[in-house]
């Protein structure tokens, strides 16, 4: 082997390098469920742009979940489980991890008890849409 052979497969060594970790990146889950997204009554449309606001940085785009928080279109916060009042008391204090390992929820500042009942309505039409009821 010469040296510009070297220096070739050297250079096909990281180009190879940087292929596998572009791949193996994109395909790093960027939400956790499949949400399939209803037609959205007007409450629920002004919930869903606080949600993306305020919510959407850890539970993800049609709250599918993202790797810092959990799919809200999930079996575990259907309304008998978790009814309108654990979304509420979510957003004023905050949740201690207990069903997953995404870590604590912080309290979110800057809402108000309507604007919760509009993400909660936006969540529920989402929730009945993927059957979850
Ligand atoms: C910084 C990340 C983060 C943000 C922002 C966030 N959450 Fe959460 N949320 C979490 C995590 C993590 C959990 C899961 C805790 C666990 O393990 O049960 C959670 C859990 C919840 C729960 C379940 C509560 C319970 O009693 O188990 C609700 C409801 C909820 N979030 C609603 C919201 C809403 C609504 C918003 C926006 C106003 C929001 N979250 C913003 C991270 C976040």
């Amino acid at each position: 082997m010469n040296r510009s052979t070297l220096v070739f497969a050297g250079i096909g060594a990281v180009a190879a390098a940087v292929l596998v970790f572009m791949v193996s990146g994109s395909r790093k889950p960027d939400h956790v469920v499949d949400v399939a997204v209803p037609e959205l009554s007007a409450t629920a449309a002004g919930g869903e742009s606080l949600f993306i606001e305020n919510c959407a940085a850890c539970h993800g785009e049609n709250a599918a979940g993202t790797a810092s928080g959990p799919p809200l279109i999930h079996k575990y916060y259907e309304p008998s489980h978790h009814g309108d009042g654990a979304f509420h008391a979510a957003v004023m204090q905050g949740v201690r991890a207990h069903h997953w390992r995404f870590g604590n929820m912080p309290p979110v500042d800057g809402l108000e008890e309507q604007d919760v009942g509009s993400i909660i309505a936006y969540v529920r039409e989402v929730q009945r849409a993927n059957g979850i009821n």
